[in-house]
């Protein structure tokens, strides 16, 4: 990316000309300047649409509760685009077909200007205007990010191989706004700072990077860790090659990471590596906590038809009931351990099974009281039931301990 220097006159210039050219993508304009009049505006973003077969720019206005889109047609364009200019928004992100532009203005007042030439691309149609609606990285039109993973091609079709893959990572982006929304973190007006647990190839890292900086215009920073040294080299390259200025990697265990993160991301963590994700989250006091346990093993091997649970008998005398069963028992252990240390604490089928097999999601946000008695009694009745201590109570240590011996 190379960097310059200008004055507002020639962003505007250069707002002006991107959107007015045949090859215009998006254009994002988000934070606010100090010393700048308050505007209701959180984010701005503007497109290319194709409404009864004719081009449109659409306008979408993003408040902080609402969100209202409003279609221009040729000259009529200018003063909605002078209104947007007018607010002077602290970051800018344009996109066309054959650039990368961002835009941003220090708390200084200094304007500095980063240009990335991409690998040009067939211009786009239009968009038809509805048929994306609500989806974070949109199909039927070019993303450099989507396709330097090799999901969508150059004129925005999805592979079909890759089909799930894309679905996956909007139902996940989809996730990360609503809880972005539920922590007031849609404009905190600050950088948030993200870790990725267990990045694996950074396709989730890089989409979250993606859609908070380019499209949302919510500057971000992420890192990601992940225990194997190759998919990290691997990650860091890919990061390279897509240009992704804000994601470092590091190569860790998950129980070794020292961190004070906003929002903790642990998509298909193998096994306890969840309950370490849960357990660091908890630590760093992170705002947001997305999870998508996997491999679940660990109480399997301990699941027993004895005590209470002598009645189950029927059911977990079927290997693949008890192995849901263990699932079911594992993840409902830490939601609500979660909930007990101050979380509100959804599980949720993030995507449809038609997709993956992987696709439960714990989705917590800070803010719950802390040590609520009935979550706690809970707790231990379930604990008696089962007649195990799941492994998060062990990696939740004191802090959790507490808590419990209140009502035991
Ligand atoms: C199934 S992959 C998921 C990758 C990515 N998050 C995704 O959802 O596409 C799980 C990753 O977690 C990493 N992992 C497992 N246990 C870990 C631990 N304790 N600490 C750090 N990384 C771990 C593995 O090396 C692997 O790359």
């Amino acid at each position: 990316m190379q960097t310059i220097e200008l004055d507002r006159e020639s962003i505007r210039q250069l707002v002006t000309d991107a959107v007015s050219q045949p090859g215009f993508r998006q254009a994002t304009f988000g934070g606010s300047l100090r010393g700048t009049a308050a505007c209701p505006w959180i984010r701005v973003v503007i497109r290319p649409v194709e409404i009864r077969d004719q081009r449109a720019i659409q306008f979408s206005y993003f408040e902080e509760k609402k969100h209202v889109a409003k279609n221009f047609h040729g000259p009529a364009v200018g003063a909605p685009l002078e209104e947007v200019l007018a607010v002077g928004f602290a970051s800018i992100h344009l996109s066309t077909t054959n650039e990368e532009i961002d835009v941003r203005t220090t708390r200084k007042g200094k304007v500095q200007v980063g240009r990335r030439k991409v690998e040009a691309l067939a211009t786009q149609p239009p968009l038809a205007h509805n048929r994306t609606k609500d989806v974070p990285l949109a199909e039927g039109r070019s993303d450099s990010l989507l396709e330097a993973m090799g999901i969508l091609t150059h004129d925005g079709h999805v592979r079909s191989a890759k089909r799930a893959k894309f679905t996956q990572i909007n139902e996940f982006l989809r996730q990360l706004a609503h809880v972005l929304d539920d922590a007031g973190l849609l404009s905190s007006g600050r950088e948030l700072k993200l870790l990725d647990c267990g990045c694996g190839l950074s396709y989730l890292t890089l989409a979250a990077h993606h859609y908070l900086n380019d499209v949302l215009a919510i500057p971000a920073r992420i890192v990601g860790v992940d225990v194997n040294a190759e998919v990290i080299r691997k990650s860091v390259e890919r990061s390279e090659r897509v240009g992704a200025e804000r994601v470092t990697f590091a190569c860790s265990r998950i129980d070794a990471v020292a961190a004070k993160p906003d929002i903790v991301l642990g998509l298909h963590a193998c096994d306890t590596a969840t309950d370490d994700v849960i357990a660091l989250a908890i630590a760093a006091e992170a705002r947001i906590l997305l999870s998508v346990p996997c491999c679940h093993h660990e109480l399997n091997d301990r699941l027993r038809a004895e005590g209470a649970a002598k009645v189950l008998r029927p059911i977990l005398r079927h290997g693949i009931l008890q192995q849901r069963m263990a699932d079911l028992v594992t993840d409902g252990f830490r939601a609500l351990a979660l909930r007990i240390l101050g979380y509100r604490t959804d599980v949720i089928e993030f995507i449809s099974t038609e997709h993956t097999a992987r696709n439960l999601m714990i989705r917590a946000v800070r803010g719950a009281p802390l040590g609520d008695a009935s979550l706690v009694r809970d707790y231990l009745a379930m604990r008696r039931f089962w007649g195990v201590t799941p492994y998060i109570e062990g990696v939740l240590g004191e802090g959790f301990q507490r808590w419990l011996s209140i009502e035991s």
